[in-house]
């Protein structure tokens, strides 16, 4: 038997880095394990969120943005500039540095924090006991009076769209094209087909995306997803809803897609596919056969609100478990559950996690849709204000989107914001803040907001809720 802990974090994505670091930062003996190796074959600490998720995508998304802006939008301003081009092998080197440089940067804080650092792959082999497999094959058995399992998720294949190695590709496929495909497909109008279609379409690709459902983005509220969809088809997106996906046939370098829609069945040849139809938990071996951690049927491992397994002093958090696979929802949870084993109380508003598309606009909620709203049975109000009335918004030459916010009619209580437009990203924290304090849009409506701001649009809609909004007729 090896060294004794007390806690071992299986994963070192933002769950269980952040439980990791937290664990160690309250005087807990940590160790925490991780199997993921970069293309040198170095461990890479940070999960899907640092190595090819969030912070890839976010660097592309960035880029991309910023070179549509200096190509449409420079000469509109008065800046007088030459052609410009894109150089998408500079642009991937940039984003592979600043990958390296976070998931260097957690290795660093595990350091820095007192956490320790196995390399290798980690078993639940008892309620108290962790096998790691180096990369040689050696096992060594720790002990830990507590278990955080945090194995994060891996992608959904289909069996319509079996990937090939760079034809039809999952979104880390899509992170690491080397030029910009001709036509691109995009299987999924989720948050991935939408971020990474939206990188490529910026490009110059001609981009199709095939959504299975009839509905665009049911999660969102109805006026922002419409108002969304327009901007998206605008910007040359081609989003077909209502599109089935029934098989594929990969000639040469070209991959045939075929489809069935309202109008019977269809096919579409693309340069390259992109697969995005959802994630599912990567809990496969992660507990020993005989441990009665209980998993679902799909392979998450079921928890309480507080993230205690079936098995006493086993924990799961993030991806691996019930609720959005989101790095925040993932990286609470971490610092909820370390401060559980450090004998604190603690726990997680599951009502106001934020989501955000970072497409441009931004899309960004919290909260239910005001249909949500009505079919829980709430009597509803909602106020929304055009980004096209606000002063800040004109100057920034960001006059798209909207912001909404929905409100109990009886109690005035803020159930969600909905916002598509320039920085929703960053706006929605006044929806989650207020949400998290139970505020009423009335709240929202008397509170002194920085003229100007993009922000002053949901103040604006606040004021909306009860037929107010000042600069809007
Ligand atoms: P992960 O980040 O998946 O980490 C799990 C870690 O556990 C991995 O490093 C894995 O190697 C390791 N592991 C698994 N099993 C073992 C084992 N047996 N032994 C040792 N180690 C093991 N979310 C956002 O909030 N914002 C975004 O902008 C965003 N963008 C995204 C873009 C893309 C393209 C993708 C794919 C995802 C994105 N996400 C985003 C989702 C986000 O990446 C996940 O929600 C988040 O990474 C989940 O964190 P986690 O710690 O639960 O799991
Ligand atoms: P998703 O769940 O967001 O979207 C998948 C889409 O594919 C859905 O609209 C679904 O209806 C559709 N679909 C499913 N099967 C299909 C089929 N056979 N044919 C056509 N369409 C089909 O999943 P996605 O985009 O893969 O992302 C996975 C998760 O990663 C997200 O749910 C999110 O939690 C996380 N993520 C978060 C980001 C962010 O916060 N900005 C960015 C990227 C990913």
């Amino acid at each position: 038997m090896a060294d004794k802990f007390d806690v071992i974090v299986i994963g070192a994505g933002p769950g269980g880095y952040v439980a990791a670091i937290r664990a160690a930062q309250l005087g807990l003996k940590t160790a925490c394990v991780e199997k993921w190796q970069d293309k040198q074959g170095k461990v890479a600490h940070g999960g899907t969120c640092l190595n090819v998720g969030c912070i890839p995508s976010k660097a592309l998304l960035e880029t991309t943005h910023k070179f549509v802006e200096a190509r449409d939008d420079f000469d509109e301003l008065g800046i007088v500039g030459g052609d410009v081009s894109m150089d998408v092998k500079k642009m991937m080197a940039r984003k592979d540095k600043i990958v390296k440089n976070l998931t260097g940067g957690i290795s660093g804080l595990f350091k820095a924090n007192g956490v320790t650092a196995i390399d290798g792959t980690g078993q639940v082999t008892g309620n108290k006991q962790v096998e790691v497999t180096d990369f040689d094959g050696k096992k060594t058995t720790y002990e830990a009076d507590s278990i955080v399992v945090a194995a994060g998720s891996v992608p959904v294949e289909i069996p319509p769209t079996p990937m090939t190695e760079d034809l039809i590709v999952d979104s880390t496929g899509a992170l690491e094209f080397q030029e910009t495909p001709e036509r691109l497909g995009v299987i999924g109008a989720g948050v991935i087909g939408l971020e990474l279609g939206s990188v490529w379409n910026r490009l110059g690709s001609e981009v199709t995306v095939l959504e299975a459902m009839d509905t665009f983005l049911p999660m969102v509220d109805g006026t922002i997803a419409k108002e969304t969809l327009k901007l998206l088809k605008k910007q040359g997106m081609d989003i077909r809803l209502g599109a089935k996906v029934s098989g594929s046939e990969v000639k040469d370098k070209e991959v045939v897609v075929k489809y069935e829609d309202a109008d019977g069945e269809q096919e579409q040849t693309f340069d390259k596919l992109i697969v995005c139809v959802g994630r599912k938990p990567y809990t496969e071996g992660v507990i020993a056969e005989g441990v009665e951690v209980e998993l679902d049927e799909r392979g998450f491992v079921t928890v309480d609100d507080q993230c205690r397994t079936s098995v006493p002093g086993v924990y799961a958090i993030g991806d691996c478990v019930r609720g959005p696979m989101l790095a925040h929802k993932a990286s609470d949870e971490g610092i909820m559950v370390a401060d559980i084993i450090a004998g604190q109380k603690a726990e997680m508003n599951y009502d106001a996690i934020p989501s955000v598309i970072y497409i441009a606009p931004e899309l960004a909620w919290v909260g239910i849709t005001e249909q949500e709203a009505k079919d829980q049975g709430f009597e509803v109000k909602t106020g929304t204000f055009p980004f096209a009335a606000s002063g800040r918004a004109m100057a920034n030459n960001a006059t798209e989107g909207s912001a909404k916010v929905i409100a109990d009619a009886d109690t005035d209580r803020v159930l969600g914001v909905h916002i598509v437009g320039q920085h929703a990203g960053e706006m929605i924290a006044q929806g989650v803040i207020a949400m998290e304090f139970g505020s009423s849009a009335e709240d929202l409506a008397l509170t002194c907001y920085a003229h100007p701001t993009m922000s002053e649009a949901v103040h604006e809609a606040a004021l909306a809720v009860d037929g107010h909004a000042i600069h809007m007729a």
